[in-house]
């Protein structure tokens, strides 16, 4: 399609705030929207670029539950740090807002009512869980119960997470309800639902045949969703966290999260911009664009645009260039498995480095299949790549530049034919990129841009200036003008990639003023024109830094497999007169002593109240000597003495084990005289 538009609108995808964002989010969406949006902005378009925090829905309502919480005390926790971290990352959002905000709130319920108003929705009565203790409705993810497929019992009403299987509610066997525990019962409830099998026709010829330009990785999803037949999906659920179903009769009900959070869009436009943001939605000179995951296809290109035109007045979507997974190490990120490089926590590791990692998400982008980040491979990027090219050239040009001609941009006498060769070269990049951007290909695009900074670095090794300079200083002065229109050239395409470095070349130049029309241009820098004092872009990362992100990761696996694997089951019953064996007691810390040639052992001088006693503890790695000094202690007394290193240990100090194997050593909460028994 060649059509021509006006404007254009940036959509990303909201994240949901119950956790903080990490490389994958980035990868997978708001590098490339952010590379868009600033190409485009830098080109002189009129863009809007949207972004802000997804906050209702079953798993925020959950998370908040579990924590003893509000869910609107999660979201305030974590879209603030999802914020800033954008920010940080130079991702330039027009407006970064919240599916919380009242004028969400008002927006999403103008957006149903106006289709329940034009009888757009189908009201249907089903039956659902419900829990008589509680008194609610019970979400899918809230009941849970035995998998008819794999006999797991604590399979979701959602899927079974043992097997993978899709799961009703309905099916589970002995269904439990995760709010109260208590047996639900089965109860009438009226739903309102999105009849898509009603739009099928018009989004099958408008994606399959007028959006055949569309990624395959999503054209091929959609047709598959669309060869299977659309069914009516229910747009309203039973739950107190959400926005209310604006209807009489509809207590205790709230908008399905995915009807909710992509009318976040438009919120966040009114929000922006409340006298002209219909042009961005309405118009059909504004070209609509979804940045998003994998995950979010079906919502955004079939769901999504239903729900626009049964509306009626808004534009659909132009392109919705989605993503597929970035994985970690091999591995699927995981937010509740921590399986993450997390972007503030990376931020403390690496202060001031964002664009190496806008840099290898580019270069690694999921973006015709899942790919995998690595930290040898952020490694070698950085050392190989951006330190040993990009910085590499910059620096050797503002070098020689400051070396022969005093820092100020010399003029050109004569170019050789080589010279010509190396100009023409340059030419293509600006064409090569904007093929690329425009059809979201940025891992190309990337490739091209880093492919000016390898024409620079050749042109330098192969007519050597440092030589010319001993004996034609109008030679060098020629090839060091075109090296730092070079270098000027890389400030123009790096911008929307590597924004930060973008910004310390154009200061290192002195050189602020520059377009995405100068691209290609040998004119960007006057004769005379003064440079400021090189500084290096990049520097290398060590293999000892890399190696204590890996065991960072090693030791989130760790941590991981003992919760996983190291199941704790409680084990069998004993008998009262059992128990009464045991004498357990307090007592205080006389002394605490390392074992000489015992790595992991404490030796304790306790006061039993009973004269005394010396204690082996296998506590060592986890307390040092002195923190156990003078503290009240639990122990058992009455078990064997054992000889350990030549010591006899008359007992053991009770010690509670965390998941990941730490200790910690069992203490009165008040204070206890020595001896006292522990019953
Ligand atoms: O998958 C997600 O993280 C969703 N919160 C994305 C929502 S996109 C849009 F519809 F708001
Ligand atoms: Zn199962």
């Amino acid at each position: 399609m060649n059509k021509t538009f006006k404007r254009t609108l940036i959509t990303s995808a909201l994240p949901y705030a119950n956790g903080p964002v990490h490389i994958g989010h980035l990868a997978g969406v708001y590098v490339p929207a952010d590379i868009y949006a600033r190409y485009l902005r830098l080109k002189g378009e009129e863009v809007l670029f949207i972004g802000g925090s997804d906050e209702h829905g079953v798993p925020i309502a959950l998370k908040a539950k579990a924590e003893g919480l509000t869910p609107q005390e999660i979201v305030d926790r974590y879209h603030y740090i999802i914020k800033k971290s954008f920010e940080d990352f130079g991702i330039t959002f027009d407006i970064y807002s919240r599916t919380s905000s009242a004028i969400h709130k008002e927006t999403a319920a103008g957006f149903f009512r106006k289709l329940y108003d034009k009888g757009e929705f189908l009201e249907k009565t089903s039956e659902q869980y419900y829990d008589e203790e509680a008194g609610q409705f019970l979400a899918d993810r809230y009941i849970t119960g035995k998998c008819p497929h794999c006999g797991n019992e604590k399979a979701y009403g959602d899927q079974c997470e043992a097997c993978g299987t899709s799961l009703s509610p309905l099916d589970l066997i002995n269904p439990k309800s995760a709010v109260s525990g208590s047996v639900p019962v089965l109860r009438e409830t009226k739903h309102w639902f999105l009849p898509l099998d009603k739009h099928e026709a018009w989004l099958k010829k408008w994606i399959l045949e007028d959006h055949k330009e569309w990624k395959s990785n999503v054209y091929g999803q959609c047709k598959s969703w669309l060869d299977m037949g659309l069914q009516p999906r229910a747009v309203s659920r039973d739950l107190d966290w959400g926005v209310p179903v604006p209807i009489e009769g509809a207590a205790g009900k709230v908008l399905y999260v995915w009807f909710d959070a992509p009318v976040g869009y438009i919120s966040n436009t009114i929000e922006y911009s409340p006298d002209d943001w219909e042009k961005w939605w309405k118009d059909p000179e504004t070209k609509l664009i979804h940045f998003i995951g994998k995950d979010n296809i079906v919502f955004h290109c079939i769901v999504f645009p239903a729900m626009l035109k049964a509306d009626g007045t808004y534009i659909l979507p132009e392109n919705v260039p989605a993503n597929e997974f970035l994985n970690l190490e091999g591995d699927k990120i995981s937010t509740s498995r921590n399986w993450a490089v997390w972007l503030h926590e990376y931020l403390e590791n690496f202060p001031g480095k964002q664009d190496i990692l806008r840099y290898v998400l580019t270069a690694n982008a999921p973006e015709t299949k899942d790919n995998d980040f690595t930290w040898k491979d952020f490694q070698a990027r950085n050392n190989n790549e951006l330190v040993a090219i990009l910085g590499n050239f910059v620096n050797r040009a503002m070098v020689l530049t400051h070396k022969y001609f005093d820092g100020k941009i010399p003029a050109i006498s004569e170019l050789t034919d080589y010279d010509k060769e190396t100009l023409a070269e340059f030419a293509h990049v600006k064409e090569e990129v904007e093929n690329y951007l425009t059809v979201f290909r940025f891992r190309d695009a990337l490739k091209e841009a880093m492919n000016l900074a390898r024409i620079g670095n050749k042109y330098l090794a192969d007519t050597e200036p440092w030589k010319t300079a001993k004996n034609d200083l109008a030679r060098t002065a020629t090839i060091l003008n075109i090296s730092m229109q070079i270098t000027a050239n890389l400030a123009i395409v790096f911008e929307p990639f590597l924004p930060f470095t973008s910004a310390k070349i154009k200061k290192l130049i002195n050189q602020e003023n520059l377009k995405w029309a100068d691209l290609g241009s040998i004119l960007l820098l006057e004769n005379g024109h003064v440079l400021h004092t090189p500084e290096l872009l990049f520097e290398k990362i060590d293999d000892e830094v890399i190696q204590e992100q890996v065991q960072k990761l090693e030791d989130t696996k760790k941590t991981n497999e003992l919760k996983e694997n190291k199941a704790n089951p409680q084990r069998p019953n004993v008998s009262f007169d059992d128990f009464s064996k045991l004498d357990i007691r307090t007592g205080k810390v006389l002394e605490c002593t390392k074992v000489p040639k015992a790595d992991k052992l404490l030796q304790f001088k306790i006061d039993d109240g009973l004269g005394g006693r010396t204690i082996l503890s296998g506590i060592a790695a986890h307390y040092k000597p002195e923190d156990l000094t003078g503290k009240n202690v639990c122990f058992i007394a009455n078990l064997e003495p054992r000889k350990i290193k030549g010591i006899v240990s008359q007992g053991m100090i009770l010690s509670a084990e965390n998941a990941d194997g730490s200790l910690s050593v069992i203490m009165p909460e008040k204070e206890v005289k020595p001896g006292s028994e522990v019953k």
